[in-house]
């Protein structure tokens, strides 16, 4: 499996793909595709992370990290990450989110931000963002929205997440 940056030419093949992984998500608004869309023409959009997994030519998993804002400073959100349904649970996801987290440790961010299933991402390292002091801007059971810890932090990170607008919350 090849990990890489997306280019143009992917652009079609990620949009069906993640229209076809979040098809029968049950926390989803069958919408992601459109969000990544948007965020690629969105300032907080960072080209180095946003990545797919190739197997054969074939792309069949999709990772991408925006700039959020804590406060004065720039942090990460990961959303969405998709992978095919037909090869889910072999561990693509989880190599595509430790090759982000790599590159993302590199731009000196001190958290990847994620709204998403605490079973999953709990494996991966994500902690209850609350013990951070670290808080949503919406209303969410708080086990749901979690951080993960790429750099330990100088000052104080801490506040409530402020999403690019692309993300209209
Ligand atoms: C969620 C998703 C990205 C996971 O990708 P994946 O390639 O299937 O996951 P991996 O194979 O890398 O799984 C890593 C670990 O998590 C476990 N896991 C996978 N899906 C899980 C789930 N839904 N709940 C709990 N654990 C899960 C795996 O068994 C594996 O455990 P192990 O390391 O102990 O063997 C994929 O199922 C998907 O695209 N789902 C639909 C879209 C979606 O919900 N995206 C996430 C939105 S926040």
């Amino acid at each position: 499996m090849l990990i890489r940056p997306e280019t143009p030419k992917d652009y079609e093949q990620i949009y069906q793909l993640i229209k076809s992984a979040f098809a029968n998500s049950e926390h989803s608004d069958g919408t992601e595709q459109d969000l990544v869309e948007r965020l690629r023409r969105s300032s907080s959009f960072i080209p180095e992370l946003a990545l797919v997994a190739e197997i054969k030519g074939e792309i069949v998993g999709y990772i991408l990290f925006t700039q959020v804002r804590i406060g004065e400073n720039i942090e990460l959100s990961l959303a969405p990450l998709a992978v095919l349904p037909s090869i889910q649970k072999q561990g693509v996801g989880k190599a595509l989110i430790k090759q982000g987290h790599e590159i993302a440790k590199q731009l000196e961010c001190h958290y990847a931000i994620v709204l998403g299933n605490p079973d999953y991402y709990g494996k991966l390292g994500y902690q209850p963002a609350r013990q951070f002091q670290i808080t949503a801007p919406f209303e969410i059971d708080d086990t749901f929205f979690m951080v993960f810890e790429l750099n330990p932090p100088q000052n104080n990170v801490k506040g409530v997440v402020q999403y690019a607008d692309e993300f209209g919350i």
